[in-house]
């Protein structure tokens, strides 16, 4: 309970039932591979991205998901444990409510269950933190990398089987890269769960930008890309556009 309580709303979740009900993605588990599994599996799409067209998904917070992957939780270490750190006040043992940041009360957040030096503590972090950081940037680069092909694609003859290829990988790449992202603790909640989604997502990307150019083979994925059938706002770039998903006078996507 004590991490179901946070877990109401520090979650991925999206609008079902004409957007009247908040519903959570989690039919197929609770790691991202499975959470975009199944918005394939019921072609739920989010918005389609301004310049590339592909039909993209955006993360909210799972900050519950991705901690269930880590070694706290597995540990049956909870959410309050570290944001919510108990203290003596007026002679009593109470729970912070104002949920202070963990780094900044480490005696509290941290010390309580571990035998470190504060600093020890905080370095350990800073670690996981930096190394993430440096993987999420890499990332974001190679994602814009695709994007930008399959803009140049978009202006040439290509098939229509390669940039319905390609724009899938985005869709794949971009919501890992996403759902790592936020995850507000910027790694530590997964240390090796967000490397692994990052790295994925930079393969993602990599295999888009080889299928754009016709040096790899077809791809290889699970579940068939979603297929929306009703028309989307097409969102960024210089406003709000109207675009089919059918056809971009592209070659469609
Ligand atoms: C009813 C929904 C809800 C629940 C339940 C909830 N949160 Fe939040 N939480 C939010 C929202 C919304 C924000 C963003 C607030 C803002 O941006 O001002 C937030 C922000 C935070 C932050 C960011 C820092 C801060 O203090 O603003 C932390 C940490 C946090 N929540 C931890 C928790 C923990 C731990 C629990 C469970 C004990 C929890 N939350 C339960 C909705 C919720
Ligand atoms: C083992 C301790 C630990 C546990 C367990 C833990 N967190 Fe965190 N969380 C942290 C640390 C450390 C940070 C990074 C704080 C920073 O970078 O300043 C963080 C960051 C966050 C943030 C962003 C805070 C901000 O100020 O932006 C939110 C929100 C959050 N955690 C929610 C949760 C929720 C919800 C759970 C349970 C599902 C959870 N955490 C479990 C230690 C923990
Ligand atoms: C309620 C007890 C508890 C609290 C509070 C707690 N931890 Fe832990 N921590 C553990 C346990 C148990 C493990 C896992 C040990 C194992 O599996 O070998 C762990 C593992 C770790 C690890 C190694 C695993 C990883 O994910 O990298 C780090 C680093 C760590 N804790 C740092 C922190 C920090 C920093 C805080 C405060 C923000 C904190 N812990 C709060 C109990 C706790």
């Amino acid at each position: 309970m004590r991490t179901y309580v946070c877990a109401q709303c520090h979650v991925e979740y999206f609008l079902a039932d004409r957007q009247e009900t908040v519903a959570l993605p989690w039919a197929r588990g609770l790691r991202a591979d499975s959470i975009l599994a199944y918005y394939d599996s019921t072609g739920h799409v989010d918005w389609l991205h301004a310049t590339s067209l592909a039909p993209v998904l955006k993360a909210q917070h799972p900050d519950y998901e991705l901690y269930t992957q880590g070694a706290h939780a597995h540990a049956g270490v909870t959410c309050s444990d570290c944001h919510m750190p108990h203290r003596r006040a007026h002679g009593r043992d109470v729970a912070d409510h104002r949920t202070p940041d963990p780094l900044a009360d480490v005696d509290h957040a941290c010390r309580a269950c571990h035998d470190a030096s504060a600093k020890s503590l905080q370095d350990r972090v800073a670690g996981i933190q930096t190394a993430t950081l440096e993987l999420r940037t890499t990332a974001l680069d190679a994602l814009l990398s695709l994007i930008a092909d399959i803009e140049l694609a978009r202006g040439t003859d290509s098939g229509r089987v390669t940039l319905r290829a390609a724009r899938d990988f985005q869709r794949r790449a971009q919501f890992l890269l996403d759902f790592v992202e936020s995850d507000r603790s910027l790694g530590f909640h997964a240390p090796q769960e967000s490397a692994r989604l990052l790295a994925n997502s930079i393969n993602f990307s990599r295999l888009g930008q080889t299928v754009i150019r016709g040096e790899g083979r077809p791809p290889i994925v699970d579940g068939a890309p979603p297929r929306p059938r009703r028309r989307m706002e097409v969102q960024g770039g210089s406003g709000l556009k109207r675009a089919s998903l059918w056809g971009d006078g592209g070659g469609g996507w």
